[in-house]
């Protein structure tokens, strides 16, 4: 479903990856593990087709992502793609049922089936009864969840999930793992799950861990 080959990416001088290659099938998670500011994040951005590549290949489902024009690759990630950015991104306007709707909102769905797909999120994800907060009454925990619940109310293919459980203490840690497993493993999406938890990581059917030197399979 995705391939990397040999991709490198600088910021100024500075390697940040270096020739990653990696593979991911429909069904299968995958953990990268590595410490904070070795590059985890680029790379869930590059392979969103959010920050250009300095060589190298990626490609989804044999469709090379760096050539697609910006309207084409804005289409792939919301039809295709479900991400749980580190920071969140929630709307603070908009209810935490609103937020999580938002993917669906986007793809001219009918107002009664986001709700309904909305609520079952959230439910999921253990917010139930909280669908009318706003962002500024969440805590840092139910934030993180409200952004998961976003990040698979459209049914990906590809789950990009950035540090999700960063902000949780253990059960809700394992509570999201869950719910991202589970929707990579009844839908056939694959799923990224950055993160520097080695417990979290253990949940993943395969782990590499991101370094100086590169991506490597442990
Ligand atoms: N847009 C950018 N411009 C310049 N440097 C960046 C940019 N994004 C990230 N970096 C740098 O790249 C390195 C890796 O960052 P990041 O991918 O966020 O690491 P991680 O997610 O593993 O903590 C850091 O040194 C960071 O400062
Ligand atoms: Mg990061």
């Amino acid at each position: 479903m995705l391939r990397l080959s040999g991709v490198t990416k600088r910021f100024g001088g500075r390697t940040v990856l270096k020739a990653v290659s990696m593979e991911i099938a429909p069904g299968e998670q995958v953990a990268v593990l590595g410490e904070s500011g070795i590059g985890k994040s680029t790379l869930l951005n590059v392979i969103a087709g959010l920050e250009p590549v300095d060589s190298g290949s990626i490609a989804y489902n044999g469709f090379e992502i760096a050539a697609l024009s910006d309207d084409a690759a804005t289409q792939l990630r919301r039809e295709h793609f479900g991400f749980v950015f580190q920071a969140f991104h929630l709307l603070p306007y908009l209810t935490a049922e609103q937020n999580v709707g938002l993917p669906l909102l986007l793809r001219g769905r009918e107002p009664a089936e986001i709700r309904r797909c909305a609520r079952a999120l959230l439910g999921a994800v253990g917010l139930g009864g909280r669908e009318a907060a706003m962002p500024r009454e969440l805590s840092g925990g139910e934030l993180q969840r409200v952004a998961i619940a976003r990040a698979l109310v459209g049914e990906p293919r590809l789950v990009l999930a950035d540090e999700p459980t960063g902000n949780l203490d253990p059960d809700n840690a394992r509570q999201v793992l869950e719910v991202l497993r589970g929707q990579v493993k009844q839908h056939g999406a694959a799923g990224i799950l950055v993160t520097h938890s080695e417990a979290a990581a253990t949940t993943c059917d395969r782990r590499y861990r991101l370094d100086a030197d590169g991506l490597r399979a442990l």
